[in-house]
């Protein structure tokens, strides 16, 4: 595992573009449990500004369906943004929108191979390099609390073995040299703060579901989707204007809203 280098945020300021640098409320943070949790934390910020705080180091990083999400000093960029968006935003496939917004973000670093996996996974050469965890809090009339967190591998221990069976990858396997943290967050955050100022103009995940379904890793092939004790088999058709997952079953075309989806073998 690398030794971890000092982030720079003059670096990543000076790389974001100026309107957005001057729009940025960047907390880095040396440790914390998690920055989805920190993020929660701030006030609210204008709609049009973009808070985010990173860590070097989560001690209780989280993952998607109560996992634990690990993550290694040097080895990870662990971030989150904090958006407020009116009451009454739709929020509809966000973190879909989020997911193809971070695939274009490291094919434009260079990356190859890079796809998605429903709902929001991202893939690099068919394994995972990066997951997201997006919270809400909203209450009638006030605004729409959203934090997005991001964990990218950098750097994986050779013997890391990822809880919910999809295998995992990390950047630096398939990048070199592989960019300093403040590099990667500001490729990150532009795309990013690209979904924030869709889905305020009300354009949602319009803008997003042809990229999407571009980068679909499983489209046309044989999947199962697994809600608790439910499993519908089928072959994956990309995602619709709602970003629901659509199968094509032997009962015919189905939308998925949620589930585990997994690779199925042909019979
Ligand atoms: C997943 O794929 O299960 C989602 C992983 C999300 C991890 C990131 S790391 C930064 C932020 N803080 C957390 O505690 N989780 C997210």
């Amino acid at each position: 595992m690398p030794a971890p280098s000092a982030f720079d945020p003059a670096a990543l300021l000076r790389l974001l573009p100026r309107a957005l640098a001057q729009r940025l409320d960047l907390h880095w943070l040396a440790e914390c449990a998690s920055t989805n949790d920190e993020a929660m934390r701030l006030p609210l910020p204008e709609p049009e500004r973009l808070s985010v705080v990173g860590a070097d180091r989560q001690t209780r990083g989280r993952g998607r369906q109560a996992r634990v999400w690990q993550s290694w000093p040097g080895a990870s960029l662990t971030f989150s943004c904090l958006f407020a968006f009116p009451a009454g935003t739709t929020l509809e496939a966000l973190p879909l929108a989020v997911g193809a917004a971070l695939a274009r973000g490291l094919q434009a670093l260079g990356a190859a191979e890079v796809g998605l996996k429903w709902p929001n996974d991202v893939l690099i050469a068919g394994a995972k390099v990066a997951g997201v965890l997006i919270e809400a809090q909203s209450r009638s009339t006030a605004p729409i609390r959203v934090v997005v967190g991001v964990g990218l591998n950098l750097d994986l221990p050779p013997d890391f073995h990822p809880e919910g069976g999809l295998p995992a990858t990390a950047l630096a396997r398939h990048l070199s040299p592989l960019p300093p943290r403040d590099a990667l967050l500001a490729a990150l955050l532009e795309r990013l703060d690209a979904v924030r100022a869709a889905y305020l103009a009300g354009h949602g995940f319009a803008p997003w579901q042809e990229q999407w379904n571009a980068l679909d890793a499983y489209r046309g092939l044989p999947v199962a989707v697994r809600d608790g004790e439910r499993e519908l088999v089928g072959i994956a058709a990309g995602v619709d204007e709602t970003g629901r997952l659509l199968l094509d079953t032997a009962g015919g075309h189905i939308a998925c809203c949620v589930g585990d989806v997994s690779l199925r073998p042909l019979a």
